[in-house]
């Protein structure tokens, strides 16, 4: 659900990247409640066509402020308008908290975290850092902060503080990929023997009870292989979040040329539609009128989630829904093709 918030301060991070903190009426503040980690998808019309994107929320739940950072992308639709277009007491439509990469802590948790971030996957990162550090007193944090230079790097100076605020309790180390960092360790990519040395010297795997991934395909699937293949580190306990995926969508292997109904349930009310071999339920459903929620379009946000009844479906590029969550019949609309006559399936679950 899209609620329309003014922005309340919009300001530049580093050279290409810029935080929006969104005004929240009382009336909305329930609605706008969030887990550490969570993202926001903003909804705005630009150029007459309509873009959605998903940010992160950075800051901290009890700190009662709902902020996001959008860093440049090149040629990037939204991400250019918010450098450069956005100001402060501008509108936009802005969805509801939503995302499963949260770290749920209780304040008697004695346990050692691990955060790796590359760009402006901090965002999320600095938001679980934040909450650990606040609920969980005997807990610790070992942060690896990946960045081109220290100019790019976002949150950098508000990073540092905290970890003079939190001194033993959160271990921070920022690596440049672009330039020399504080040592050799700190200075380079974070991947292979980076990987490596992250968890036998600085935070020891026997010693980690959760970590926290939030970066390029690249860099996840190197730490998730080295944890889960070498080391057979608990996948329950790795949690991850992509912002983008470089996964191809496959070809229809359906051998009909004949379209399919599809039987949707969203918000209480129930559309019914065409779709084409080949095509997507969200693309089929758009072009109908029907309004399947979405962001990504990629299969990693999860916004367009639905539960299958009758009827079968294929999945093209699934990085969010966890092996259970597939089992239990949920499916990625925006991912999702029908092979079988028809289908039924509900988005309120
Ligand atoms: C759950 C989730 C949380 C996210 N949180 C954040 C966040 O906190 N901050 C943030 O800045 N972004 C975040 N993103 C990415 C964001 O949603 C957009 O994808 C990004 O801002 C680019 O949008 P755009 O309209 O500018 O680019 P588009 O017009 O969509 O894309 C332009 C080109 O850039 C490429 N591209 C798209 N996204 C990226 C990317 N992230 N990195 C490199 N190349 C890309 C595309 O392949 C395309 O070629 C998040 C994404 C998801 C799914
Ligand atoms: S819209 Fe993001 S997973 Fe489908």
């Amino acid at each position: 659900m899209f609620h329309s918030l003014a922005i309340k301060n919009i300001q530049k991070e580093t050279t290409e990247a810029v935080s929006i903190e969104f005004e929240v009426p009382s009336s909305l503040k329930e609605d706008f409640q969030f887990l550490s980690g969570q993202f926001l998808t903003l909804k705005t019309e630009i150029g007459g066509n309509e873009v959605r994107r998903s940010y992160s929320i950075c800051s901290s739940p009890k700190s009662g402020i709902l902020k996001v950072v959008v860093k440049q992308v090149e040629n990037g639709v939204f991400s250019t308008y918010a450098n450069s277009t956005l100001k402060n007491n501008d509108t936009i439509e802005v969805g509801v908290p939503a995302g499963g990469f949260v770290v749920n802590t209780e304040a008697d948790n004695k346990k050692n975290y691990t955060l790796i971030a590359a760009g402006s996957g901090i965002t999320p990162v600095i938001s679980i850092a934040k909450t650990i550090l606040e609920d969980e007193p005997n807990s610790s944090v070992n942060l690896f902060y990946g960045n081109k230079t220290a100019s790019q790097t976002i949150f950098k100076t508000e990073l540092e503080e905290l970890s003079k605020e939190y001194n033993n309790r959160l271990n921070f180390h920022l690596l440049f990929s672009a330039e020399k960092g504080d040592s050799r360790f700190h200075s380079g990519r974070i991947e292979g023997r980076k990987i490596k040395k992250i968890f036998k010297e600085f935070a020891p795997i026997s010693n980690t009870n959760e970590v926290f991934i939030c970066g390029p395909q690249e860099m996840t699937e190197a730490i998730r292989d080295f944890l889960i293949k070498k080391h057979k580190y608990p996948v329950n306990q790795i949690h991850f979040e992509l912002f983008t995926t470089t996964l191809k969508k496959t070809k229809s292997n359906s051998k009909s040329n004949k379209s399919s109904l599809v039987t949707a349930t969203i918000d209480g009310e129930t559309f019914e539609f065409t779709v084409k071999p080949g095509e997507t339920i969200l693309d089929a459903g758009t072009k109908n009128g029907v309004d399947i929620p979405f962001s990504c379009q990629g299969g990693v946000c999860g916004a367009c989630k639905c539960i299958k009844g009758e009827g079968e479906l294929t999945m093209d590029n699934n990085i969010v829904l966890s092996d259970d969550e597939v089992a239990s019949g949920q499916y990625l609309a925006c991912q999702s093709k029908v092979k079988s006559e028809s289908v039924k399936i509900s988005f309120d679950f």
